[in-house]
């Protein structure tokens, strides 16, 4: 079993995105599984400039940039993987720009003139299987307390599945991760004690894949778990007035 994360944190491994890519491999390393990781940030991945070069008879398939830059050295990792990990920062309430921008390149790994019928019984144009279809798991991590603030990500994933017969072995939002000290503040993780056993799911998260190909639906609620230290969080987010009180706790930390 390989497992390949594809880190689209524009801080690389000195992120958070990191720590917990780190934490899933934790797990899957206890369980024998070869684990890499592929730092967005350290390599060059030129935009897709949408010429359509890709599309003509004579380069079909063939990105104008295959030689140029690093996206196809990612694609063979991604062709030899078992399962791969989306792991991306929630920027201004999407993915990075960074995993973006790598994801557009897929669209030329296909040919578009090809219709085809996905799974899900989607129109969508023929796709590199080898490197879009493989079983995946997105790794979500933001600063904000809300689950708005990944919801377009999460929808994005979702139809990203569908269009690309691609299986969705698990989904893990860590939320609060400034509250947190992004896995270096021990002094926070006193205070925010269940973001430990937050990193613990992701742990076993990390060891499922492994064992079943996927993240059981327990484990993804208790990594993406609520950690502020008060009791039905999740119901009392839900209210104003509280969400008020907690603003006002929060300014006084
Ligand atoms: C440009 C930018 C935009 C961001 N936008 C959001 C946001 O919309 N919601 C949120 O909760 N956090 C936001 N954040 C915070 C990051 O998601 C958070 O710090 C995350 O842990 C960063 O991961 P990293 O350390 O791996 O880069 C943003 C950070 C940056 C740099």
């Amino acid at each position: 079993m390989k497992i390949i994360a594809i880190n689209g944190s524009h801080r690389g491994t000195k992120g958070y995105t990191h720590f917990l890519i780190e934490k899933l491999f934790e797990g899957a390393k206890k369980e024998g599984a070869d684990r890499e990781e592929i730092t967005l940030g350290k390599l060059k991945i030129n935009i897709c400039k949408g010429c359509g070069v890709c599309n003509t008879e004579k380069h079909l398939s063939k990105c104008v940039y295959e030689e140029k830059d690093d996206v196809a050295i990612i694609f063979n990792k991604m062709r030899e993987a078992d399962i791969i990990v989306y792991a991306t920062p929630i920027y201004v309430f999407n993915m990075s720009g960074l995993m973006k921008v790598f994801i557009d390149r897929m669209n030329a790994t296909g040919n578009s003139g090809d219709f085809k019928l996905s799974k899900s019984g989607l129109f969508f144009h023929h796709i590199s299987k080898d490197i879009c279809s493989k079983p995946f798991v997105t790794l979500i991590c933001h600063d904000n307390f809300e689950n708005e603030s990944s919801k377009n990500v999460v929808s994005y994933f979702r139809t990203f599945s569908k269009f690309m017969d691609a299986p969705q072995v698990g989904t893990i939002i860590r939320r609060s991760g400034k509250l947190t000290g992004y896995g270096k503040d021990p002094g926070k993780e006193k205070q925010y004690l269940k973001i430990l056993k937050s990193y613990k799911a992701i742990e076993l998260a990390g060891k499922e894949l492994v064992i079943k190909g996927k993240i059981s639906k327990r484990t993804e609620k208790t990594a993406s778990q609520d950690i502020i230290p008060v009791p039905f969080f999740s119901i009392l987010k839900n209210f104003t007035g509280f969400k008020k009180k907690i603003l006002e706790k929060l300014k006084t930390e």
